[in-house]
């Protein structure tokens, strides 16, 4: 079959609010870093399936757990009996998390997860009002989507959650206030004294909701003394603090917890993505007092704690102990982040290079003054990397999003990297067509 002909079909029964094309890439079998489409053609993968396979498409000892497993018992409901798999997973979670005498939730998606920590803030606190940040994303449940500071649009068709309010997100390439780092006042914590002297009464707000690295911003990367000086803030309040590490955790950023940067620790994480190494878990982990809020059932899913996905994700953390992955994400994310540098000096294009570990981003620009974003030359570079054999996407519509598994084999990193400055070269030269634009949706 040909690519073309899966996509035509796709788009007959498949409703679009599921997904949306970079390229035609019809994926049969992959393993660590590489993937094959249905013709055979192999590629590099730079996505990881949008920071899923930390440990590796198809890692053996995630299958070898998988297929143990469901030979054993495929499920077995958690909230009804006592199965251990997802009881070992809890137990490792809370010896992980940078939280003190934790306990856990398990859920399927990032998405429940986030709705899960809104639920447990706003019934731990009796509050309701919940804070969170412009261009940030939290999933696509009602909970999750009303948080979202990223897309309006949507929410203005289907209804949202009130009570949510927002405030800006401290972005030093493209400070909201104007500033520059280097001699800034910090304005982005001092805009939340102000919130609560002008908008919000401090009080009555549950918790804020933060994402460490802005993911799909476009991997924004606060200062670091920012989240000291936020929750500091919040303690004076009795506000807690969500971080949702569904992009940023499992070893991404060569921490667990891509929190753990900035040396403070939270009310509650939210993970999932990387979590069951593709099998779909999520987790909210947070303080006892504020887990034991709600009454039972509150908060339950037929399907949660799958055993199947427990023992999958018992094998990630294994794997990324046992592999030492948080060193080998900040050694590999260091000299990727060099190398992009580099090929910043040489491309006018590039605006910005940043991020933590394995979670890069780099920032197309038509001119590096105006840092008007370059839109149509970031859908030509995926396209043309898509060519080449590499597997890249962007976000904002002109971030190119740099996540490859934290297992990429040194000279695959360095393989991949070279296509894409190949691609960007050929955006920059005028070999890639026009009619690119129309094929390429993103987001
Ligand atoms: C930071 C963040 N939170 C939550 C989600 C939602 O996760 P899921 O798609 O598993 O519901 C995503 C997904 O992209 C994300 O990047």
């Amino acid at each position: 079959m040909e690519p073309e002909e899966v996509v035509e079909r796709y788009n007959r029964v498949i409703a679009p609010a599921n997904r949306t094309t970079y390229f035609p890439l019809v994926p049969v079998r992959a393993e660590n870093a590489k993937i094959w489409d249905i013709k055979g053609r192999e590629y590099i993968d730079f996505l990881s399936d949008a920071a899923v396979q930390n440990v590796g498409h198809n890692n053996p000892r995630v299958v070898k757990a998988i297929k143990e497993q469901v030979e054993k018992l495929i499920h077995a409901t958690y909230i009804y009996s006592f199965p251990i798999e997802p009881l070992l997973l809890a137990e490792k979670l809370v010896e992980i998390a940078p939280i003190e005498n934790a306990k856990v939730s398990f859920g399927l998606s990032g998405a429940d997860a986030n709705d899960g920590a809104i639920k447990f803030a706003r019934a731990y606190t009796k509050r309701q009002v919940i804070l969170s940040y412009m261009k940030s994303f939290y999933g696509s449940t009602y909970g999750a989507m009303s948080l979202t500071g990223l897309d309006f649009h949507v929410r203005a068709m289907v209804g949202e959650l009130s009570g949510v309010h927002y405030i800006p997100y401290p972005n030093c390439y493209r400070c909201p206030f104007g500033k520059d780092p280097k001699t800034c006042n910090m304005e982005c914590v001092e805009y939340i004294k102000e919130k609560f002297e002008g908008e919000v009464y401090a009080e009555g707000v549950a918790a804020l909701f933060a994402e460490p690295i802005q993911g799909d911003s476009g991997m924004v990367v606060p200062p670091k003394n920012y989240f000291k000086k936020v929750r500091k803030i919040l303690k004076e309040h009795g506000i807690l603090l969500v971080v949702d590490e569904v992009q940023s955790g499992m070893g991404r950023t060569g921490k667990w917890f891509a929190i753990e940067h900035f040396d403070v620790k939270p009310d509650i994480i939210t993970v999932a993505k990387p979590l069951g190494g593709g099998l779909p878990i999520s987790a909210t982990i947070g303080k006892a007092e504020i887990m034991d809020s709600l009454p039972p059932l509150s908060h339950a899913f037929t399907l949660s704690g799958n055993p199947t996905a427990a023992r999958a994700a018992l094998a990630v953390i294994d794997e990324i102990e046992e592999k030492d992955l948080l060193r080998r994400a900040e050694k590999l994310g260091n000299y990727a982040k060099k190398r992009l540098e580099k090929m910043k000096e040489e491309h006018e294009i590039i605006g910005d290079v940043r991020g933590l570990g394995l979670m890069l981003g780099v920032e197309l620009v038509k001119n590096r003054e105006t840092k008007e974003r370059a839109f149509e030359e970031a859908k030509k570079v995926v396209w043309r990397a898509f060519e080449l054999g590499l597997i890249v996407t962007f976000l904002q519509g002109n971030v190119l999003r740099i996540q490859p598994p934290l297992t990429i084999e040194e000279e695959t990193l360095e393989d991949g990297l070279n296509i894409l400055e190949k691609a960007i070269t050929d955006v920059e030269e005028g070999r890639v067509p026009d009619d690119v634009l129309e094929k390429v949706q993103g987001w």
